[in-house]
């Protein structure tokens, strides 16, 4: 799985660098997902994991390539207004990118049901209970304005769990400090194809596809980390 304390996401070498060093580019490649497209049914349709996955999430991969290219172009040029202008594209893309790879591993047709061992623990020691931490997580994803994220995040500072929103493709660990542990994706294209307007819906079936075990092993490496 990819790592909490890193998110080293998938990359390929194919591009010589710049100035005939001897290093080489690399380039962000879409992942394969753990599961078939029709494997998240009833709770996601095929149709909406085939779009997301080979389209939404290509797209983020192929735009956040694109963007560091010409980030790369300006740095060797030592644009620093160009370096700038490119930001909110790295930002949106490459969160795009950062944000589908987790959640892809976060969600299995074996999932479901609660979590167990240390998760379990500190679940409930931040939360007081399985449910609540549920019911703020989802209500955060529900009350998302727009498009965006709702997370359970870790907050390494203070060792304790934490949800919050994200706007966009905002990257929760970039943007808040939190290292992402489970997140719920509530871009329209997520869910309009079969919930269409009733985002809620949605939001309560993905507790029946969550993989309590890929979020432990998240959660191991960011107490492991920090
Ligand atoms: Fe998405």
């Amino acid at each position: 799985m990819l790592s909490a304390k890193t998110l080293t996401l998938a990359r390929c070498a194919t591009k010589p660098a710049f100035l005939g060093t001897v290093a080489t580019r690399l380039t962000h490649t879409l992942p394969d997902l753990p599961y078939d497209y029709n494997a998240l049914e009833p709770y996601i349709s095929a149709d909406i994991m085939k779009l997301h996955h080979s389209k939404h999430h290509n797209t983020y991969v192929t735009n956040l390539n694109i963007a560091e290219e010409k980030l790369a172009e300006a740095v060797a040029k030592n644009d620093v207004n160009t370096c700038i202008n490119l930001q909110p594209a790295l930002k949106f893309n490459g969160g795009g990118h950062i944000n589908h790879s987790i959640f892809w591993e976060v969600l299995s047709p074996n999932g479901g049901g609660e979590p167990s061992g240390d998760l379990k623990e500190t679940i409930k020691r931040d939360f007081g209970s399985f449910e609540n931490m549920k019911k703020e997580l989802s209500g955060a994803a529900v009350g998302v304005q727009g498009s965006g994220w709702s997370w359970l995040g870790f907050n390494p500072n203070s060792g304790r769990l934490r949800v919050a929103v994200c706007a966009n493709q905002d990257p929760l660990q970039a943007t808040t400090g939190l290292i992402p542990l489970f997140g719920i994706d509530v871009w329209e294209h997520a869910y309009y194809l079969q919930y269409k307007n009733v985002r809620p819906d949605y939001v309560q079936a993905i507790f029946n596809i969550a993989n309590w075990k890929n979020v432990a092993d998240r959660l191991a490496d960011a107490k492991e980390g920090s």
